[in-house]
């Protein structure tokens, strides 16, 4: 990717104003379900005041917002004033995107909306077989970047990938906002090296998923960036808000670990620890047999190796669909139909 910043829209511009934003459409119930708030109120912004209001204004020359789902945010910046002068949202689900590019866009110069062609087993099942892709922004050029409730979707390494998409696009003096379910992996004394994320659910492995906390600040680290700022959940256990820049020399991470905040980690309760939990930190590490308690993970761990490649079972339907591929070529339109109704079946998706 190139440095040159170009905030100017690549689509052809509508008219200023097409639509009045006291006009612009609503998002489906079935699409808001999707992403999660559902009131009007969640998509509406009428004051038209900016959606984060500690930020310079110059922070929205260039909005880009990873994983938009059906423009929960991008409508409220379309009514902000000023409106950013740029803003492009990717997602790889096709009819939330479709949905933006129809609704949304036609009124807000500068806005686009693009399919992100990934693989996710809960949100996009039909998608490419491939677990993460580049964003298409040029290195450098985003002012702020947007990822609300999306790494709490994706698999460590497609968080380490798009972590350094983000360090690659964010401009220097960029500013991102993250959203994250942490836990503390030094606390749960059965496990002595990893994992540093924990799967909600064993089969759509995007549903929801939590990161230990050293790892995340390791791997944050390692990219480049840095924690400005982090807001703890209102609800233990909730999302984490962790505003990220490029990293300046001396620059200290606001980022609590250990004892701080971890009042707040999934698996905090309302209550106290009973009192059966040892005092000394030295009797869990010696539970914990080879533990590297309260250290941080070794340096491999927490670096990106790429667009992480194909895990099975997802290489064995990759297999399975080109093979489909090369027979249905070959065949009668009936075995064509067959085949095409198999092609259909290889394929994860909420039954
Ligand atoms: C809880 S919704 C949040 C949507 C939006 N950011 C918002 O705040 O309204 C999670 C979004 O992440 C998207 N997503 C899931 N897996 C993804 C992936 N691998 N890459 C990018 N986005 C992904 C989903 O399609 C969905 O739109």
């Amino acid at each position: 990717m190139t440095a040159v910043c170009e905030v100017a829209p690549r689509t052809a511009p509508a008219p200023q104003d097409a639509t009045p934003t006291t006009l612009l459409p609503l998002p489906p119930m079935e699409l808001r379900a999707l992403v999660g708030p559902r009131d009007d109120e969640d998509f509406d912004n009428p004051t038209g005041a900016p959606i984060y209001p500690h930020l310079p204004e110059s922070a929205y020359r260039f909005v880009f917002d990873f994983g938009c789902g059906c423009g929960r945010l991008a409508r409220r910046l379309i009514q902000q004033r000023p409106r950013p002068k740029r803003y492009v949202g990717i997602d790889p689900h096709r009819g939330m995107i479709d949905w933006a590019n129809r609704h949304l866009a036609p009124a807000a110069p500068g806005f686009e909306f693009h399919h992100h062609d990934v693989y996710s087993p809960g949100y996009a099942p039909t998608n490419r077989l491939r677990l993460a892709d580049h964003f298409p922004a040029d290195d450098g050029c985003v002012s702020l970047f947007i990822a609300h409730s999306v790494f709490t979707h994706l698999t460590l390494d497609q968080t380490l990938f798009y972590l350094s998409e983000l360090a690659r696009v964010l401009a220097p003096d960029g500013v991102a906002f993250t959203s994250w379910f942490f836990f503390d992996n030094a606390s749960l004394p059965f496990w002595s090296e990893g994992p540093y994320a924990l799967y909600a659910d064993e089969k759509h492995f995007s549903a929801a998923v939590i990161y230990d906390r050293h790892w995340f600040i390791e791997a944050v680290r390692q990219q480049g960036l840095a924690v400005r700022e982090t807001k703890p959940p209102q609800v233990p256990g909730h999302q984490w808000e962790v505003w990220l820049a490029r990293r300046q020399p001396g620059d200290q991470d606001r980022f609590p670990l250990g004892p701080e905040g971890a009042e707040y980690v999934c698996g905090a309760t309302w209550k106290p620890l009973p009192v059966t939990v040892p005092d000394d930190p030295g009797v869990i590490a010696s539970i914990k047999t080879g533990s590297r308690r309260g250290q941080i993970p070794p340096p491999q761990t927490v670096r990106s190796g790429g667009v992480p490649p194909l895990f099975e079972p997802l290489a064995e339907l990759a297999r399975l669909r080109e093979e489909i591929e090369i027979h249905r070529s070959a065949r009668t339109p009936l075995w064509r139909r067959v085949l095409d109704r198999l092609r259909r079946q290889l394929t994860f998706s909420r039954v």
